[in-house]
Parts: C-alpha cells; sequence; structure tokens
C-alpha cells in the first residue's frame, strides 16, 4: 500500500518550461536517456500504449498535455477539443512507474505573445489528404513539435500510425532540421471493435459510436480487394459503401505511396502502399489508416 502512494507521487507535472528543464537536467547530466511523448491530452489507451512503449525504452519519459491552437483550421474544433487534465494525471499515475514528467504548458509559456505558426517545406509530404484538408495544419504540428523537442531534448520521440501522415512530416522535420532525436512510429491501438482510439471519439454521440468500427470494416476489407483488384476499383467501392451509409460521411478515401503519400497510380510490388480515411459521423471528424500490403 505504501509502496503505491509512494509511486503515486512520481508524475511529476510541470505548467512551466523552466520547470521542466529545471527537473530533467540533472538526469541529462548522468546520461540518462529521456524519451518523449507529445500528445494534446484526452489521454486514452492509444496513448498510453506509445506511453508504455517509451517507458521500456527510457529512463524517464517526458510526457506534453497540450492543446495547441495553431494545428487546427477550425475554431470550434479547438474550442471542443476536450481537456481533462486532471483525468489525463490520474490515469497516468496507473501506470507503474517512477519516471514519467507531464509537461502541460500554457499557450503563452509555448508561444510567448504571438501565437504563430512557422511555414515549412516538407517536400510536399504537408499537401496530401490531412493538408488538403485542413489548411496550415502541418504548420502548426510543425511548429509545436520542433519547439517541444527544443525544449525537452528527448533522445527519442514516440508518435502513432494513427497519425501516419504526422509522423512522416515529423521524420522529415527532424532530417531536414538535423534535429537530435530518433522518432519511433507505433502501431494504431484499436478498440475491439476495430475502432482506433483517438480523443475525438468522447465525442461521438450514441448512435455514431456505435456505426463508427464501419471505418475499420471497410478499411479491412479494402484490403483484402487491394491484393486482387486496382486501387480505382477498390476506392470506387469504398466511396459505395459510404454513399449508402446513412450516418457516416466520407471526407476522403486515398491508397498512397508510404514514402511519399502520393496517390498511387500504378502498383508496384516495391512499394509500399496504405489506405488512408477521413469521415465525418456529425460534427465530429475522424481518421484512420492501415498498411496494405
Ligand atoms: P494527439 O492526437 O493527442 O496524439 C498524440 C500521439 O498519440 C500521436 O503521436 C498520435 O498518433 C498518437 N495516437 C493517438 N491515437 C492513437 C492510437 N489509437 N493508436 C496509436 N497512437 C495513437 O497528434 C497529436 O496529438 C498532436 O498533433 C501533437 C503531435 C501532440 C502535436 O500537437
Amino acid at each position: 500500500m505504501f509502496a503505491r502512494v509512494n509511486f503515486l507521487l512520481k508524475v511529476e507535472v510541470a505548467k512551466a518550461k523552466a520547470e521542466l528543464i529545471k527537473s530533467i537536467s540533472s538526469l541529462r547530466r548522468n546520461g540518462k536517456s529521456i524519451g518523449f511523448v507529445p500528445t494534446m491530452g484526452a489521454l486514452h489507451q492509444g496513448h498510453l500504449s506509445l506511453i508504455e512503449k517509451c517507458l521500456e525504452d527510457n529512463d524517464l519519459v517526458v510526457v506534453s498535455i497540450f492543446v495547441n491552437p495553431t494545428q487546427f483550421d477550425n475554431a470550434e474544433d479547438l474550442d471542443k477539443y476536450p481537456r481533462t487534465l486532471a483525468q489525463d494525471i490520474t490515469l497516468l499515475k496507473t501506470l507503474s512507474s517512477f519516471k514519467i514528467m507531464v509537461y502541460a504548458p500554457s499557450v503563452e509559456d509555448i508561444y510567448g505573445g504571438t501565437v504563430d505558426a512557422v511555414n515549412y517545406d516538407f517536400d510536399g509530404l504537408e499537401y496530401e489528404m490531412e493538408g488538403a484538408f485542413r489548411m496550415g495544419h502541418f504548420d502548426g504540428v510543425g511548429t509545436i513539435v520542433k519547439r517541444l523537442f527544443e525544449i525537452v531534448k528527448p533522445d527519442f520521440a514516440y508518435f502513432g500510425e494513427k497519425d501516419f501522415q504526422q509522423l512522416q512530416i515529423i521524420k522529415k522535420l527532424v532530417k531536414k532540421h538535423e534535429i537530435p532525436v530518433k522518432v519511433i512510429g507505433c502501431p494504431i491501438f484499436r478498440a475491439a471493435n476495430g475502432l482506433a482510439m483517438s480523443s475525438r471519439n468522447s465525442r461521438l454521440k450514441p448512435d455514431y459510436k456505435k456505426e463508427a468500427p464501419f471505418i475499420y470494416k471497410i478499411l479491412t476489407t479494402a484490403k483484402l480487394k487491394f491484393g486482387t483488384k486496382s486501387a480505382n476499383k477498390v476506392t470506387e467501392w469504398v466511396i459505395k459503401q459510404f454513399e449508402a451509409h446513412k450516418l457516416l460521411n466520407l471526407e476522403y478515401f486515398t491508397i498512397a505511396d508510404v514514402e511519399t503519400l502520393k496517390p498511387i497510380k500504378r502498383k508496384s510490388k516495391k512499394k509500399q502502399y496504405r489506405a488512408f480515411i477521413a469521415v465525418y459521423a456529425d460534427d465530429v471528424r475522424l481518421i484512420d489508416n492501415i498498411a496494405l500490403n
């Protein structure tokens, strides 16, 4: 019992970067490895799967919880994004570890007076899919992640394949700016019904929550079809399934090369492909993807 109480105190929370830097500097000096998991909070099992991997690999884990305003193209989405810091901290305390540092800054601590995104060139990765439908989104993501890397200075940083385009963009950011961190991609964590875990799932109304696993069902069937059919035929089939669906609205379905994220032209055995999807369940936007070969 005492041991548990003890380790419950071991999730430290820093609300300002000076506090965080001070807490981790001695560990860094002692050559301990620092792992980092950036999040926007409303933590769920998907986030925890990244944090657990990070705990396995490192001496200290930093989890940032910050709803980053510059990556939202829609004021209402930013406004409605769930903010559950106390609950998030309680959840982190259930992990059996002595080494989690939460960084939950204010907008001021990160951005100072000007809440602006830097304009990045990610060699075209930023214009596909999420970039095409959410203007400026990846400039906002690049801005916050680069800033967080500069503050935390992690050895390893963990990102989910749930946001596969984001993962590829962060790898590009690190390479282009020669940031000394190793980016690790982690598999998508799904509910038993196949729905990819997401902070936005908590906003789904009951009818939509019931229907949302349809997205993964379509992805797994699309994967099977891709074995024998052309990408166009698979895409047409997916569009038809959503046209017939009463509640879910398809925004895009794209089969793309994992390296360039450009839509597939002709199948090549040498390339790796993924199917990417964005769907509206009422006003909640859900994204998912699946490896095809
Ligand atoms: P957020 O949506 O909170 O996600 C934080 C990390 O958790 C991301 O790397 C995301 O891909 C991963 N993640 C979310 N759901 C997952 C799931 N079901 N399975 C596996 N990994 C999952 O992504 C962001 O925040 C922000 O854009 C951020 C990188 C923090 C920058 O603001």
